[in-house]
């Protein structure tokens, strides 16, 4: 049965879609205002509300945040407005000057098949770097360097689609999916 993703982010489309790579996922187009809070679960649950009275099938979305400990977890759930205003270039120029560089990604996958939601969680501890560095990938790719690494996500797509925020993230989903009787 198929499974439909509903964003309005074609590159987290062509993400997800390769880490699902045995189940039957879909494009569905989704425009949607994000209501505002401080949790991204509590963002995703409230969209999938949505994306499911209209697409009536099984549909997940997936909201991701970038949060920065210096910045007191900024800009964390705003991660989308702040990439439009200042780009991933805008949050090296704030991050100037400071040594506490620790950040990380974390996503969460809401899906709904009927009346009940589920949520799967997952994150990637990181840094912020001190310049661009990489031109693959999207969004904050080129600035953030997974733990443990000195590449940028753009600069080592390979690494991303090992350990990033999304890929640990639809790994928990994909074995739900697997596992379940929908499936
Ligand atoms: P949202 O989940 O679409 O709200 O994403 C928030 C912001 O984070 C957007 O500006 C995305 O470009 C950015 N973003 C989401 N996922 C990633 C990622 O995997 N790498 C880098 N930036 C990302």
């Amino acid at each position: 049965m198929a499974v439909y993703f509903a964003t309005g982010n074609k590159n987290k489309f062509i993400e997800m879609k390769s880490y699902l790579k045995d189940i039957d996922v879909r494009h569905y187009e989704f425009r949607h205002k994000e209501i505002r809070s401080d949790s991204i679960e509590e963002i995703a649950r409230e969209a999938v509300d949505a994306a499911y009275s209209e697409v009536k099938k099984p549909v997940f979305v997936e909201d991701t945040g970038l949060f920065i400990e210096s910045l007191n977890g900024f800009p964390g759930t705003y991660s989308g407005w702040v990439y439009e205003k200042i780009g991933a270039e805008g949050l090296v120029r704030l991050m100037r000057g400071e040594k506490n560089r620790s950040a990380v990604f974390k996503t969460c996958i809401a899906y709904r098949s009927g009346k009940k939601v589920l949520t799967f969680s997952g994150e990637c501890r990181g840094s912020i770097s001190e310049k661009i560095l990489g031109k693959a990938g999207f969004g904050y790719d080129p600035v953030f360097i997974p733990e443990g690494h000195v590449q940028s996500f753009a600069q080592s797509i390979n690494l991303k689609n090992k350990l990033s925020h999304r890929y640990k993230t639809s790994e928990k989903f994909r074995r739900y999916l697997l596992k379940s009787e929908a499936i």
